[in-house]
Order: structure tokens, then C-alpha cells, then sequence
């Protein structure tokens, strides 16, 4: 993919700004609490880990791995699980980090998979939230912004063929 043929949707300045006060909202909400923060991989990464910086609180973290197979720019809607955690979630106060809900199926199925673990709470936070794409209800409890129906890269999200994840903005491919 050529340099020209990429468009910036969200700079970096702005995914720094939205990243820091969310992370001052959730260390409000947290407080006098030991939270597990989970982000999920590998969209969630770069957004979960500069997420954490910006928490000032007792965290633990562990990792949830999911994936759609599909097209390239589009996912499929069937979900597998391909890491999971390592440490019980009964009665833990459990913050899942997401960098994109698009149809929301990867939301669902990971938000029941936690929950069937009987955490004392779960709240999801996600970077990205494409509205226009959904096909099930999934509770989002903040999202740091809301886009278009394009299909988005960068800062851990990736283009096909799994590249570009390491850009610190997110882009798009023009049109
Ligand atoms: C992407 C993204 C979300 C999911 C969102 O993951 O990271 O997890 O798709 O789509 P949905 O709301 O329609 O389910 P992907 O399967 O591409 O894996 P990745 O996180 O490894 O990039």
C-alpha cells in the first residue's frame, strides 16, 4: 500500500488526548478498587497499553485473544478464541479494553465468556465504535470515538494481510 493511497482519520494527538481522560474517568470509577484489565488481542494492544498508563491505580492485567475469520476488510461474525486467561475472574471488578466494535459479535461472545466466569463486574471500553455496522446489542460503556463505516487501521489495528499496526494514527484507505 503506497503512502498516498492512505488518508488519516484520527491523528495521534487526538488518540493521546481521548486515551488520557479516559483513563482519568475510569480512575475515578475505580477507585479504592484492585481492577483486571484485560485487553483483547491483538486489535486491543497499543490501546490497552497506553490505556494503563494513564490509570492511576491497582491493576493486574491478562489477555484475551479473539478473531473472526472473513474477508479481509470485513470480519465474518464467527468468533474463536485464541488466548485466554490465566488467572480466575470470580468476583473481580474486570475492565475489558477493545480497540474496535464493528458488528459487536466479537463484543458478545467475549463479554458471555467473562461473564460466565462471575466476575463481581465487567465494563468494556472500547477506542473505536463503527455504529453504523452492528448487528447485536453489546453493551459498550465508553468508546473514544465513533467513526464512520470505513474500514480503519493503525495504532494495533491492522490492514490485510496483517500489517500497519505500528502506525501511531489511525487511517483509512482513500476512496
Ligand atoms: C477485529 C477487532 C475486533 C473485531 C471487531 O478483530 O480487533 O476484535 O474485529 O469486529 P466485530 O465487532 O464485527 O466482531 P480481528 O478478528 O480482525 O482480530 P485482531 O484483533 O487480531 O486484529
Amino acid at each position: 500500500m503506497e503512502a498516498g493511497e492512505l488518508e488519516l482519520l484520527i491523528p495521534a494527538g487526538e488518540i493521546e488526548r481521548g486515551v488520557r481522560e479516559l483513563g482519568s474517568r475510569l480512575t475515578k470509577i475505580y477507585r479504592g478498587k484492585q481492577v483486571v484489565v484485560i485487553p483483547l488481542l491483538k486489535g486491543g494492544f497499543m490501546f490497552a497499553s497506553d490505556l494503563i498508563r494513564c490509570m492511576d491505580l491497582d491493576l493486574q492485567i491478562e489477555f484475551l485473544g479473539a478473531a473472526s475469520y472473513g474477508e479481509q476488510t470485513r470480519s465474518s461474525g464467527e468468533v474463536r478464541l485464541t488466548l485466554d486467561t490465566t488467572m480466575p475472574l470470580k468476583d473481580r471488578d474486570v475492565l475489558l479494553v477493545e480497540d474496535i466494535v464493528d458488528t459487536g459479535l466479537t463484543l458478545a461472545y467475549i463479554q458471555k465468556l467473562i461473564r460466565s466466569r462471575e466476575p463481581a463486574s465487567l465494563r468494556t471500553v472500547v477506542l473505536l465504535d463503527k455504529t453504523a455496522r452492528r448487528k447485536v446489542d453489546v453493551e459498550v460503556d465508553e468508546a473514544v470515538f465513533d467513526i464512520p463505516d470505513r474500514f480503519v487501521f493503525g495504532y494495533g489495528l491492522d490492514s490485510p494481510g496483517g500489517f500497519h499496526r505500528n502506525l501511531s494514527d489511525i487511517v483509512t484507505i482513500r476512496e
